[in-house]
């Protein structure tokens, strides 16, 4: 019989095991493989069992921590209250279970401070959202200057951490180091999440590759400053921090008042690092993302003509995207008023007549007769000191007591936090969205928030309300025009996260698309994010970034292994690469269900060749791109060997070879890439099921 309060959350293939220690405060006994509650009670504390207790391994309980007066870990919650005190010393009160939903009441011992825990549980996508309220009941005003929100305990045994690096134009790549001894930190800064790396991570013990092995990975639902420290601690245990950035931030809580932190989302698999994709694919396309409906072939004019855009060559591109089966023609930067370079008119939301005399409306109406949706490049959070906006509203912006704002790419970033702009930016928008008949809109912000904040209102403060407002702003948008979608941007993927896909449908994972660059950058993306949501685009050659030169058809099949886009001048295209085109879109189109919403593997990526397929979760159909980067020694491609597919199947390719699915997977199928950034795609279908293929 237990005499322990404890809770087993259980999703299809792990357990995460939380209980009441006898001293109140939370032990998180367990979190992987799958436990059936009878075994979950036989889980032993620490304290039981195996850990010497000493004066250096007190510790304010696993799923949050405080300033307890015995714990010497960073507080995840940090208090300062009226009379100087920072301690808080929180024990468990009570708990409800509601459904897939456990919230945990923590109550300071000595001040009406409560901290809910909530646990909600997807099931199927072996997820759980991890939530954290702080609610002040006393009659003092409360001060908080931390807000991770969530402690999680991970195992003792993971000893490396994978996580995804970047800078523009280099963001994401995929990273693996060792966890130190001590606290390895990972952060954005700046109002937004950055280039620098996304809010997300995995652990495993150093061995877990990508099919094999216990790997346990979690990402904040947050889109401004933030930071991640995994703490191994004084008796080694392993425990991340994930929440707002303590830089700057100071939150009064007036009695009654309360403060969500950033829900945090976790996952187990012990199918490697592919398994846990596999939970983040599933469980952005069913609990983030709006809808899985099949997101549109785009042509976007950004490469083709840069901030030099006007009716007649937008015409003739929609025209010809049209013609190469495009579904939605964007017009990115430079068709509002003053906007010639990045200097001017952000906030002046009006079509500049000189390249637009008749407005946006019939080059929409062109673009909707030719079948295609159309969509607009805006950034609504900016202005330009050289703007109409700015000159009347000089006041508009964040300031940092009287500081002269900086400038960075030309533009100063307006203060959300007033209801006047929040109105002005909903007001244009719908306007925008109205008069011009628009189905998209790519929202981008292209500098940090760096001086924010006045006497009463510290930058930290500012930052964390900016994120607020904007989601606030996108679900009003959304709401209102409930067949718009919205590509989320930031200088490229700056703002690529599951908070923003909770807001948008689709986001701009980088703004380099020199496509072999794409390969590892894409597949770095792809630790965390679905390919429903990794806008891609076919782009010119050489590329702007590099100047690598690379044929048509490998930038499609890179740009394919996304949301398939088309950003090149391509009314400069011959009639050849015009075929080709058409014949690309073509056959993305019929496999776009396997690469958006199918399962994704990662086969290989080595020093001259990668290689990634799709298949549909009943295993009947595959798409495999492969890739030879550049060609050395002589050296043939590597069969691939196939993931996910039935054993006892046949399968066909669509240049007619015939393979089981054994043989598939552990064969593998042959290609005959020769050259430098060469590849090639290839269909594969089940022919039907058959017996008698073993031994
Ligand atoms: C950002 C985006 C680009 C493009 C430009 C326009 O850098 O990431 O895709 O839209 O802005 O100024």
């Amino acid at each position: 019989m237990t005499t322990r309060t404890l809770w087993n959350l259980k999703t299809a293939r792990s357990s995460y095991v939380v209980s009441v220690g006898t001293d109140g405060r939370l032990e998180n006994l367990h979190w992987g493989v799958p436990l059936s509650d009878e075994e979950a009670d036989s889980l032993h504390t620490p304290t039981d069992f195996g850990i010497f207790p000493s004066s250096f391994s007190a510790s304010s309980g696993d799923e949050v921590s405080s300033r307890d007066g015995r714990d010497l870990r960073t507080p995840s919650l940090d208090f300062t209250f009226p009379d100087g005190s920072r301690v808080v010393n929180l024990k468990f009160a009570e708990a409800q279970a509601d459904g897939d939903t456990l919230s945990l009441v923590m109550t300071d011992v000595r001040r009406e401070i409560d901290v809910i825990l909530t646990y909600d549980i997807f099931p199927e996508q072996d997820v759980i959202r991890r939530g954290c309220r702080i609610v002040n009941r006393s009659s003092d005003t409360v001060r908080l200057s931390a807000v991770s929100g969530v402690d999680l305990k991970l195992p003792r045994r993971a000893k490396r951490i994978t996580y995804l690096p970047g800078r523009w134009a280099a963001d994401p790549q995929l990273a693996q180091t060792p966890l130190i001894d001590g606290i390895t930190q990972l952060e954005g800064r700046g109002g937004f999440t950055g280039h620098r790396s996304k809010p997300w991570f995995a652990v495993d013990d150093g061995t877990a590759n990508e099919t094999f092995g216990e790997v346990w990975s979690a990402s904040l639902m947050w889109s401004g400053s933030w930071k991640l420290a995994v703490e191994r601690t004084t008796v080694e245990e392993l425990h991340a921090q994930l929440g707002i950035h303590e830089d700057g931030l100071l939150v009064d809580l007036a009695p009654g008042e309360s403060m969500d932190a950033p829900n945090v989302v976790l996952t187990y698999s012990a199918a490697g690092f592919g398994g846990v994709s596999d939970n983040w694919h599933d469980f952005v396309r069913d609990e983030v993302l709006r809808s899985s409906e099949p997101r549109p072939v785009l042509f976007n004019s950004w490469e083709a003509h840069m901030f030099d855009v006007n009716e007649s060559t937008q015409l003739e591109l929609a025209q010809r995207a049209a013609e190469i089966g495009c579904e939605l023609f964007v017009v990115d930067d430079g068709w509002f008023r003053g906007r010639n370079d990045e200097h001017g008119g952000l906030g002046d939301w009006y079509h500049d007549p000189r390249k637009f005399p008749a407005g946006l409306l019939p080059l929409s109406r062109r673009v909707h007769s030719l079948g295609m949706k159309f969509g607009l490049w805006v950034e609504p959070e900016m202005v330009s000191p050289r703007s109409d906006l700015f000159r009347e509203h000089p006041d508009w912006i964040y300031t940092a007591g009287g500081e002269t704002p900086v400038e960075m790419r030309g533009q100063l970033v307006l203060d959300l936090g007033r209801a006047e702009v929040r109105r002005h930016i909903r007001q244009t928008l719908e306007r925008l969205i109205t008069d011009n008949e628009l189905d998209y809109l790519k929202w981008d912000f292209n500098r940090p928030i760096t001086v924010a904040g006045d006497a009463a209102r510290s930058g930290g403060v500012v930052v964390r309300d900016h994120v607020r407002h904007l989601y606030e702003v996108l679900d009003e948008i959304r709401e209102k025009f409930p067949h718009l979608l919205i590509e989320g941007c930031a200088g490229g993927g700056a703002r690529a996260d599951y908070g923003m896909l909770s807001h948008t449908d689709l986001v701009w994972p980088t703004d380099n698309t020199d496509p072999l660059d794409r390969i590892e950058l894409q597949r770095a993306f792809s630790f965390a994010f679905p390919a429903n949501v990794t806008s891609s685009w076919v782009t010119g050659s050489p590329s702007l970034l590099n100047g690598r030169v690379s044929s048509l058809e490998f930038r499609f099949h890179v740009a394919m292994c996304g949301v398939l886009g088309v950003g090149d001048d391509i009314t400069l295209w011959d009639d050849a690469d015009l075929e080709l085109a058409r014949r690309m879109v073509g056959l993305y189109k019929r496999n776009r269900d396997l690469v958006q919403n199918g399962r994704l593997s990662r086969l290989f990526l080595s020093e001259d060749s990668s290689a990634v397929q799709y298949n549909d979760h009943a295993a009947t159909r595959a798409i495999v791109f492969a890739f030879a980067h550049g060609r050395a020694f002589g050296r043939r491609i590597e069969n691939l060997r196939l993931r996910n597919l039935m054993p006892n199947a046949w399968y066909r390719t669509n240049d007619g070879r015939r393979y089981s699915g054994r043989m598939l997977a552990s064969v593998g199928l042959p290609v005959d890439l020769t050259g430098d950034l060469a590849s090639t795609v290839i269909e594969v279908y089940q022919e039907g099921l058959v017996s008698g293929i073993d031994g």
